[in-house]
């Protein structure tokens, strides 16, 4: 499969959970990319896919934070919220029916840039010492 984003390994936070969801990010940023000449429904769909995903991802990473007492974690909360809002953003950008789209690719530069890279693989990296299982 032709992949726009690759996993490594020493992406990894140590946390079973997270990490397995931060893949399945990945996952499911690769799909999209794969699909990017299909029906603009079917890469919605996978939209709110990767949109559920999040916020699943930021309910379990918050809860696993505050256990392991992280000091840091109203902005990190901050950060989840605004990420949040983007996305939602986006897809009420693209359910207008005229203009106000984003184009396709700005969408996955949202997603490779802000979302992959600075958020999982930075952000979320950063506060590994609080993501002990
Ligand atoms: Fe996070």
């Amino acid at each position: 499969m032709e992949k726009f984003v690759v996993w490594h390994d020493n992406y990894s936070v140590g946390h079973p959970l997270i990490d397995e969801q931060h893949l399945k990010l990945f996952e499911l940023v690769n799909k999209m990319w794969k699909i990017r000449k299909e029906s603009k429904e079917k890469r919605m769909h996978l939209f709110k896919q990767i949109e559920k995903l999040f916020h699943l991802h930021c309910r379990d990473e918050e809860r696993i934070l505050a256990k392991n007492g992280c000091k840091d974690i109203e902005s990190h909360r901050h950060e989840h919220r605004k990420l949040q809002k983007q996305i939602s953003k986006i897809l009420d950008s693209c359910l207008e029916k005229d203009g106000g789209n984003k184009t396709w690719m700005e969408i996955m530069i949202f997603l490779m840039q802000d979302l992959l890279l600075n958020h999982l693989i930075g952000d979320d990296k950063k506060h590994q010492q609080w993501m002990s299982p």
